[in-house]
């Protein structure tokens, strides 16, 4: 619009001129035209009028020769009516009368009176390149995109020149510069512009800031210039990539690295300026798997575990990261994570074969297990130790790889120990070492391999004679340290023969219990002892066995009374002991002589008289049995003296017989048969009854036996009968005493027999007898044979079939003083 305006006033300014030119035709002669330039110093003469108009000096100032101007207030010139001059009065500046009009006047009347006369005189001010050219500005702030290509065109500010034409801007010029060139142009209104052509293309990188200064030049003499810095500004272009650090980023992460540790930090430059400039940071391509365990700070490319690394799973990770910047450029790097092992996984002990249970009979070195050895490590921290602890029967050896086999390397015995918890360890030689240890449960399977102990070495039984049948003898006892069947015990008698009979017979044994019992009463006047063997056997298979003796001793029961032997209480007739009438005191008149078939203190007798005709005469010895004079026999003493005597032995309560002595104080056999009358007849009514009641008894017996004789034989006939349950058989006939003496060891002393004979009046203290009795039995057609197994000491009876043996000891031992 300015220029507009400024155009549409030079029009008129033109119009002006013209019509001004046509007035100064018009007016012809007289008028005045003169052309000056601007800028005339005060007082400068700018023509002689008076001589141009053709007057006289003088004639002016008579005249009064004034300037007219039309209406403006200043005048600038001046008549000066003394040398007839027209003069500058005022400084003229063109451009303030003017501005840009290129034709510039000032117009005057000269006026001069008597007569009036007018002279037109104009005067042309020329313009004087007085006026530099100038910029509205010191500086210019260019700015100029990086990006911007060659041949870009930047227009640039008009510089203002005041004065016109020639003087006015004519050119623009460019000082140093590397980038651009100036194109100059022309205005519509002949003013003159530039604009700054690219010419090398810029970077900001490079060079932030150009500084070219412009100048404008005018085409006055002499030429004048105007110059203002141009800043152009270099803005920037995303025309960088981020660049990494390194291309490729090799890391070492040990496994279990806690979370938020930090693995590596990438870092990516961008050159550009600005949002162009900022990088972030992003994987570009990585594993689901990597993806839980790193993460990237999109800012400080920081990348940090966030889940459990673990170096068996994974050796190494490969992630890519990308660099942005704030327009999208982006650029990748590789980030290579090598994952180092950590002792973490302690060895794993696997158990691949068992023997279990392990018979106790196996060989040392037999294998019973294979183990296996695993460590998920490596290198160092995967070579795994084995071992198992000491002192048991067991060893490892290292087989093929991880390997071991376990074998035994003694004999097991169930018996000591029946289980062996072997605990593996296997350690690790990483730093610090790792381990685990198993336990394997080994127990040892039962062999037969024991025998069945007695827990005595000999078993040794005292029964009382007379006992019960049924009742308990002894326990014996065998242990077998085997398992079950194998230890079971079962016990049995061994068979033998005790006196011809079998054992059985005499005593059981309970199989389980080893109780043992006597089946019989025994009698210790049949036999004081026996052995028996006990066999004790497992259950096993095959068996074992061992067997142990067990001597039984019958101990004595006072259950025999005195037998009295001298004098013979059956005897065909009294006897009667003659004392010769001088006997002395103190001499030897006879001996009660008594057996008891019992031992001991149950045979220990002792004599007493309890009755005597006269009790002063006769004494008799406690223990002896002899009857001795108590004083010397007188002729006043009775010829028949009775003695009865009693004989008691020392059992608990004691047992007695009585006897009867008769002594005959007589030097005479011829007396004798007196005595016998007297004898007779004093114990003849007692013989009656006795005989009367022999006879009935005899006779009644007699029945009885052929009544039972009849009933036998019919119930014979029907159903066979049995004296006894069990297979023992019972010798129905009357035993007769036997008189063993058992010594300590259970042997039997020598035997010494003796032959019967009678002493009268003898002063021999010892005075032995012995008989053979039982005739009855004997001569009853029983054989009598001598056994082949005992030192000819022992007698078979055979009766009926049944074997019966029985000591046949006598062994009489009297007391004697
Ligand atoms: C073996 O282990 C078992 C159970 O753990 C235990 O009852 C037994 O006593 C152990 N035996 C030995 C010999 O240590
Ligand atoms: C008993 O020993 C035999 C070998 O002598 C064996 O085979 C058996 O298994 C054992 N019995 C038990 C119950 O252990
Ligand atoms: C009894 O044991 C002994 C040794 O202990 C042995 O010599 C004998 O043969 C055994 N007798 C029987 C019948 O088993």
């Amino acid at each position: 619009m300015a220029r507009m305006g400024m155009k549409i006033i030079s029009f008129f300014d033109v119009l002006r001129c013209l019509a001004s030119l046509l007035f100064f035709v018009g007016t012809g002669l007289g008028d005045l035209s003169y052309s000056i330039p601007e800028e005339l110093n005060v007082g400068s003469v700018i023509a002689d009028i008076a001589k141009d108009l053709g007057l006289d000096v003088h004639g002016l100032s008579h005249r009064k020769a004034r300037l007219d101007s039309d209406g403006s207030s200043k005048r600038f010139c001046d008549v000066d009516l003394q040398a007839g001059s027209l003069t500058i009065s005022e400084r003229i500046d063109r451009e303030e009368l003017c501005g840009a009009k290129t034709a510039c006047s000032l117009k005057y009347e000269l006026v001069l009176e008597s007569p009036l006369e007018l002279h037109a005189i104009t005067l042309q001010i020329e313009d004087v390149n007085d006026n530099t050219p100038k910029f509205l500005n010191d500086k210019v702030k260019l700015e100029i995109r990086e990006s911007a290509i060659k041949g870009a065109r930047f227009p640039l500010p008009e510089a203002h020149d005041s004065d016109v034409g020639r003087n006015g801007i004519q050119n623009y010029k460019l000082d140093n510069s590397d980038h651009f060139a100036l194109a100059v142009h022309s205005n519509s209104d002949g003013g003159k512009y530039s604009e700054l052509i690219l010419e090398n293309e810029l970077d900001r990188e490079n060079e932030e800031e150009v500084r070219v200064s412009l100048s404008a030049i005018d085409g006055g003499t002499p030429q004048r210039s105007g110059t203002v810095e141009i800043h152009v500004t270099v803005m920037d272009a995303n025309d960088n990539l981020p660049v990494f650090s390194q291309p490729v980023y090799e890391v070492s992460l040990a496994e279990n690295a806690p979370s938020g540790t930090v693995v590596a930090t990438v870092s990516a430059t961008d050159a550009d300026e600005g949002a162009y400039g900022e990088v972030t940071y992003e994987f570009s391509r990585i594993s689901d798997k990597a993806a839980r365990l790193f993460t990237i700070d999109s800012l400080s490319g920081e990348i940090k575990v966030i889940g459990p690394v673990d170096y068996e799973e994974k050796h190494e990770y490969e992630l890519r990261v990308q660099a942005k910047d704030g327009a999208g450029l982006a650029s990748n790097a590789k980030v290579i994570i090598e994952i180092s092992d950590v002792n973490d996984n302690a060895p794993l002990i696997f158990v691949k074969s068992l023997n279990n249970p392990i018979p106790e009979d196996t060989t040392p070195g037999t294998e019973v297990g294979i183990i296996n050895v695993q460590d998920k490590d490596s290198e160092g921290n995967r070579q795994v130790r084995c071992s198992i602890q000491e002192n048991i029967p067991f060893k490892l050896n290292p087989s093929v790889k991880n390997y071991y086999s376990l074998v035994t390397t003694a004999e097991l015995d169930r018996e000591q120990l029946t289980q062996y918890n072997i605990t593996i360890t296997a350690t690790d030689e990483g730093n610090p070492p790792l381990s685990s240890s198993k336990t394997m449960y080994f127990s040892v399977s039962d062999v037969n391999d024991n025998a069945p102990v007695f827990v005595e070495q000999s078993y040794s039984a005292y029964v009382t004679e007379n006992n019960k049948p049924g009742s308990s003898v002894c326990s014996v006892t065998a242990r077998d340290p085997d398992w079950r069947q194998n230890g079971t015990v079962f016990y049995s008698l061994l068979p033998s023969e005790v006196n011809g009979v079998p054992v059985s017979s005499y005593l059981s044994i309970n199989g389980d219990t080893g109780m043992i019992h006597a089946v019989r009463p025994f009698d210790y006047e049949q036999f004081r002892s026996f052995k028996v063997q006990v066999v004790a056997r497992d259950n096993g298979s095959p068996p074992l066995s061992s067997n142990v003796t067990v001597s039984v001793f019958i101990t004595d029961e006072n259950d025999n009374s005195p037998q009295i032997l001298y004098p013979t209480p059956e005897g065909n007739s009294f006897m009667t002991e003659m004392v010769p009438k001088a006997a002395l005191s103190g001499s030897l008149v006879s001996k009660v002589i008594a057996v008891d078939a019992d031992s001991g203190q149950n045979a220990w007798l002792s004599y007493q008289i309890v009755k005597s005709t006269d009790p002063g005469l006769f004494t008799i010895g406690l223990h002896s049995g002899e009857i001795r004079a108590q004083r010397d026999i007188s002729e006043s003493d009775s010829m028949k003296q009775n003695l009865v005597i009693s004989v008691k032995d020392n059992g608990q309560p004691s047992l007695s017989t009585t006897c009867a002595v008769y002594l005959l104080i007589s030097d005479n056999f011829a007396e004798v048969p007196e005595l016998k009358d007297m004898s007779y007849e004093e114990n003849n009514s007692k013989l009656t009854s006795y005989l009367i009641i022999a006879l009935v008894s005899v006779s009644t017996f007699f029945l009885t036996f052929i009544v039972l004789i009849m009933s036998v034989r019919f119930c014979c006939k029907t159903k066979p009968r049995l004296l006894f349950d069990g297979a023992v058989a019972i010798p129905s006939a009357y035993l007769p005493p036997h008189y063993a003496e058992v010594d300590g060891t259970g042997t039997l002393r020598s035997t010494y027999n003796y032959d019967a004979y009678m002493t009268t009046g003898s002063r021999t203290s010892d005075f032995k007898f012995v008989r053979a009795y039982n005739d009855n039995i004997l001569s009853a057609g029983n054989t009598l044979k001598k056994s082949s197994h005992d030192n000819s000491d022992c007698i078979n009876f055979f009766d009926n079939g049944s074997k019966y043996s029985t000591l046949v000891r006598e062994t009489f031992l009297l007391p004697s003083q």
